[in-house]
């Protein structure tokens, strides 16, 4: 493609992109972001996709691309491409020209780039993606070039199509092996592109899941670097999510213990610890929903009811609450005995604390009351519970 020719096309996507990004970040922050804001503070290409990729939380389905998901999500992909190829400083002109087009400019604008894609033949994602996994194939290539090709990967994998093509072209067997790269960075990438790929999506779950690397990533959310850790335990998340093999596999390696570590560690990063408990809470919902699961029992270990227990005690709110979540969907869970809850857990007394401490907050009063009625229900559920525990002593897995 010719140099102007190129510039033209980056110069319409980037008009259509800004307006998509700007308005989705805009919703987000209730209006008090100016569109501008974006492009003021995207210096380069990885502040740029740090600012078009929210913060990755598995509960949450991935929606960057805003209003425009879905028919546009090829143009991700091919502005991630063709970003890696120009000069950031023109894009950067070219984008804040872009901020001052209306509305119906920037329609007419985005049917204007559909037509010239249609007549320049701009590649295919799936070109697009073998363009990167035979970068990724190619050990001669600089560590740069070896960033910039995980990073197109990771944003072309979130089409659900072009994750189910991911592995016909060589690309999981290309990026599982980055998981052993010595760089703490391509690492990290590589482990979030495999999160995203597999998330709620069953075939590349199992395709990922035959390569055997549930044990490597979990030796990941060790390490030192905390988002490497944080995007293991993303990747281990939304591969067992929903996955009856996973979680076997999973609970089999001692998946349980992993997250009592963490959720039992003070000196570690809240954010994996919203993580665990979050995949606790997953876990218990999924085994209760398979009839006849004898795994259940690993959900409702001691250790880890405690560790989910303590959990509620935290001074963030959030984590608080994700932890209250977790309790509710462990007591749902027959194999989780009420009398570990309220002897060894002290469940009883600590619900009670945080609702004494829910009655002196007063400036989250929304906040609060959802609280109040979660701990209810939590409440209700483990008092019906304990009577039950109570009338039939040690009958509780015929539930
Ligand atoms: C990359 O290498 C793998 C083998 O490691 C191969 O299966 C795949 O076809 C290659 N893909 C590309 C696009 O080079
Ligand atoms: C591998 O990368 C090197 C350095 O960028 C390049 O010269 C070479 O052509 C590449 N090989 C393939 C097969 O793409
Ligand atoms: C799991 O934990 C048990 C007891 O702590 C230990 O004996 C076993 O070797 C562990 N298994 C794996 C696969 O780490
Ligand atoms: C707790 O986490 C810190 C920081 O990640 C780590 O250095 C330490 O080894 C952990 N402690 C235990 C007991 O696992």
């Amino acid at each position: 493609m010719g140099k102007s020719l190129l510039t033209l096309a980056l110069c319409l996507l980037l008009s259509a992109y800004v307006s998509a990004s700007a308005s989705d970040v805009e919703h987000r922050a209730n209006k008090s972001s100016p569109a501008g804001i974006l492009w003021a503070t995207a210096k380069d290409k990885s502040d740029l996709l740090a600012a078009i990729e929210p913060e990755d939380d598995y509960a949450v389905e991935g929606d960057a691309s805003g209003e425009f998901a879905g028919g546009f999500s090829s143009l991700e992909g091919m502005l991630q491409w063709a970003i890696g190829h120009s000069d950031p400083e023109k894009l950067k002109d070219k984008a804040s020209d872009a901020q001052r087009l209306s509305p119906a400019e920037l329609n007419k604008r985005q049917l204007e780039l559909k037509e010239l894609m249609e007549k320049l033949k701009i590649p295919s994602d799936a070109e697009l993606m073998k363009i990167a996994i035979n970068d990724l194939n190619n050990s001669s290539i600089s560590l740069e070039d070896r960033k910039r090709a995980l990073n197109e990967l990771l944003i072309l994998v979130e089409p659900i199509d072009n994750a189910n093509d991911l592995d016909k072209l060589g690309g999981l067997v290309a990026v599982v092996r980055e998981l052993d790269n010595s760089d703490p960075e391509i690492r990290t990438i590589s482990a979030w592109i495999l999160g995203k790929a597999c998330q709620n999506n069953a075939l590349v779950q199992n395709q990922i899941l035959a390569l055997g690397v549930l044990t490597r990533l979990m030796k990941m959310v060790k390490s030192s670097s905390r988002e490497e850790a944080i995007k293991a335990l993303f990747a281990i998340s939304t591969l067992i999510r929903n996955n009856k093999d996973g979680q076997e596999l999973f609970f089999s390696v001692n998946g349980t213990l992993m997250l009592q570590d963490i959720m039992s560690n003070v000196s570690i990063d809240i954010r994996l610890q919203k993580k665990a408990v979050l995949l606790v809470a997953d876990l218990a919902d999924y085994q209760q929903e398979i009839s006849g699961a004898a795994k259940h029992a690993v959900v409702s270990d001691q250790l880890l009811l405690k560790a989910v227990v303590n959990l509620l005690s935290s001074n963030d709110l959030d984590l608080q609450e994700k932890a209250l979540q977790a309790v509710k969907s462990l007591l749902q869970l027959p194999s989780t005995d009420a009398l570990d809850l309220k002897n060894f857990c002290d469940l009883d007394n600590v619900l009670e604390r945080i609702q004494e401490q829910l009655w002196e907050m007063k400036d989250h009063d929304y906040y609060a009351e959802e609280m109040k009625n979660l701990i209810s229900e939590i409440q209700i559920i483990f008092h019906r519970k304990s009577e039950k525990n109570a009338g039939f002593m040690g009958s509780n897995l015929k539930e």
